[in-house]
């Protein structure tokens, strides 16, 4: 079995898409896995033909994308469409080469264990909401002189499912909270502490603190997540002189904000089967910071 390429926030931004797949392809990896904001919206033709490119993609190069929920992905909608067609390991299959990690997921590739958490709290909740309010207040205009059929525009731009609630959580850990190598989240786990950290705000650390939580219970010795668009590597505290190393990726070219920023940036290989363990107290500290 080849590595994973393990890679930060695409946003529906094909032509990114398209290089990392490319970049699997160079670096042997037979599969791709986005940690969120993958651009999940087949609510759009849009999305929907994203979804098709990608796959296609996927197919040529012999790999398989895989992904998670982040803040900005409709994962409802992929629940209901596909919730009845999963793989062997359980992924929902979105198409054949391309597959949904729900929250609390786990599963095995090549003895080496992982979970998705996915999931974070949009900062732009309230501007997401009063566009969508503006889209079906024209939608309502056109419909009066005939042109539209509905206007109903919720959830087109921000979606209730983004953040796991506690009892949701609480019930996932309840249900599996034996420990994993490998941890894929789309937010940060709240201790650890980016130089550029453009989610420090109040709102955000409910879940930054079940990301913490998750850590805590299933001691990963490695956690990567997207959601900040910065690259980063890190180390906290995992409870019982466990400590976990947590990488940051970087998003795709059109969002990212960061200036020094390289598509380098947006990817990681992950060789497997990886180190089975957390690391100890020792091997953190010869880590860069
Ligand atoms: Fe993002
Ligand atoms: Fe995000």
């Amino acid at each position: 079995m080849g590595n994973v390429l393990i890679v930060g926030d695409l946003h529906g931004n094909a032509e990114h898409a398209l290089n990392l797949v490319r970049v699997a392809a160079r670096n042997d990896c037979d599969k791709v896995f986005a940690v969120g904001d993958f651009g999940a919206w087949e609510h759009m033709a849009s999305g929907r033909r994203y979804f098709d490119v990608v796959n296609k993609a996927a197919k040529r190069a012999g790999v398989t994308v895989y992904f998670l929920d982040g803040n900005h992905d409709k994962t409802s909608l992929l629940h209901e469409l596909y919730a009845e067609q999963r793989d062997d390991e359980g992924f929902l299959m979105c198409r054949k080469h391309l597959r949904y990690a729900p929250a609390g997921h786990r599963w095995t590739w090549d003895g080496t264990t992982f979970a998705a958490f996915g999931g974070a709290r949009s900062t732009d909740k309230g501007r997401r909401l009063a566009w969508e309010a503006r889209k079906a207040e024209q939608l309502r205009k056109r419909r009066r002189y005939g042109s539209s059929k509905s206007a109903d525009t919720t959830g087109t731009l921000w979606f209730p499912e983004e953040e796991m609630t506690d009892d949701e959580l609480s019930e996932l850990l309840a249900a599996d909270g034996s420990p994993v190598d490998v941890l894929l989240t789309h937010d940060k786990p709240r201790a650890s502490q980016p130089k550029w950290n453009r989610k420090d705000k109040p709102e955000c650390y409910p879940n930054q603190d079940r990301i913490q939580t998750v850590v805590q219970t299933l001691r990963p010795g490695l956690l990567f997540h997207g959601h900040l668009h910065v690259r980063y590597t890190g180390t906290i505290a995992a409870g019982d002189g466990h400590w976990t190393r947590v990488e940051g990726l970087a998003c795709d070219p059109d969002a990212s904000q960061y200036l020094e920023y390289s598509t380098d940036h947006t990817w990681y290989v992950l060789q497997l089967p990886c180190a089975a363990d957390a690391m100890t107290e020792s091997e953190s500290r010869s880590l860069p910071a």
